[in-house]
């Protein structure tokens, strides 16, 4: 974590947010709507209706291939009854973060950014699926949030943001590093005071924060969202979902997920998942 001091800055960054914070509204709302289910169907299918943007999005987004779904969902609720709670949670999500994403003045920054969480997440949740022991849709979520930071950054110090971005492209540093060169800051300190200003779960921000943090190439005792984050994070780099970094997902050549080793097949077949479940979603975004 930073020292006081660049706490402080921190929040003054958080407190000058703007409109980002409106969304985070849905968000808290649907992540405490999990534990009665029977209820917060009602609860949750009421709140979203009323907006109805985002439930045209939520209904485009039920519906892509990626859920293998046949028959067409047309509502709210039979979208839960078809694809359960929590994948419904997870596409609301999605839907009220790419409004936030979309609210930011620098778009073809905020563009790349967007495309990058939303691969990290697609990622995450291949890795889950493929590898058990975690909860997948927590996995999406970590993915899909993990560089939050950098968008609060963006929003809030767009030219000395950009200055972070030119100079990552000119420099073979990693954000983080070129973020602590010219802010004294970085990233993953403002999404961890965002997330925490949003009551986001202590786990999750927690493993959030640590997405640079693991080292892919070390074993690991057991598997960690964390972990499958930083992947996630490397493969979607390796697709294209990111700003110039694909030379470094290159070099990632050992992985381990927790102590699994990831051998070469099984990465290639993550790769192309991931790709395959990214341009699907990509083009329920956009169309
Ligand atoms: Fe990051
Ligand atoms: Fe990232």
């Amino acid at each position: 974590m930073a020292p006081d001091t660049d706490l402080e800055t921190i929040d003054k960054i958080i407190d000058m947010l703007g409109e980002l914070p409106a969304a985070p509204i849905i968000l808290n709302k649907v992540l405490k709507l999990t534990s009665d289910l029977r209820s917060n169907i009602d609860d949750i299918s009421r709140y979203i209706s009323a907006d109805q943007t985002l439930t045209a999005k939520v209904l485009s987004l039920s519906n892509s291939p990626i859920y293998g779904r046949i028959n067409a969902i047309s509502s709210l609720s039979e979208a839960i009854k078809v694809l359960g709670f929590n994948q419904v949670k997870s596409i609301i999500i999605t839907a009220s973060t790419f409004r936030i994403f979309q609210s930011v003045a620098q778009s073809n920054i905020a563009h790349i950014l967007w495309e990058h969480s939303l691969a990290t997440a697609l990622g995450a949740r291949l890795i889950v699926e493929k590898y058990g022991e975690l909860d997948k849709e927590e996995a999406y979520l970590c993915g899909l949030l993990h560089d939050i930071g950098k968008l609060v950054l963006l929003q809030t110090i767009p030219n000395s943001y950009e200055e972070v971005v030119e100079k990552a492209k000119e420099s073979n540093l990693s954000f983080i590093q070129v973020e602590g060169k010219v802010l004294g800051f970085n990233h993953v300190n403002v999404g961890h005071e965002l997330l925490t200003k949003w009551q986001f779960p202590d786990n999750l921000i927690s493993q959030i924060s640590a997405h640079h943090s693991t080292k892919i190439n070390k074993k690991e005792y057991s598997m960690n969202l964390a972990r499958v984050t930083a992947i996630a994070d490397s493969i979607a780099k390796y697709i294209g979902a990111g700003f110039f970094e694909a030379y470094q997902a290159l070099g990632d050549s050992v992985i381990f997920i927790g102590n699994k080793f990831i051998d070469e097949d099984d990465l290639i077949s993550l790769r192309n998942g991931t790709e395959t479940h990214f341009n699907a979603e990509m083009n329920s975004f956009y169309k």
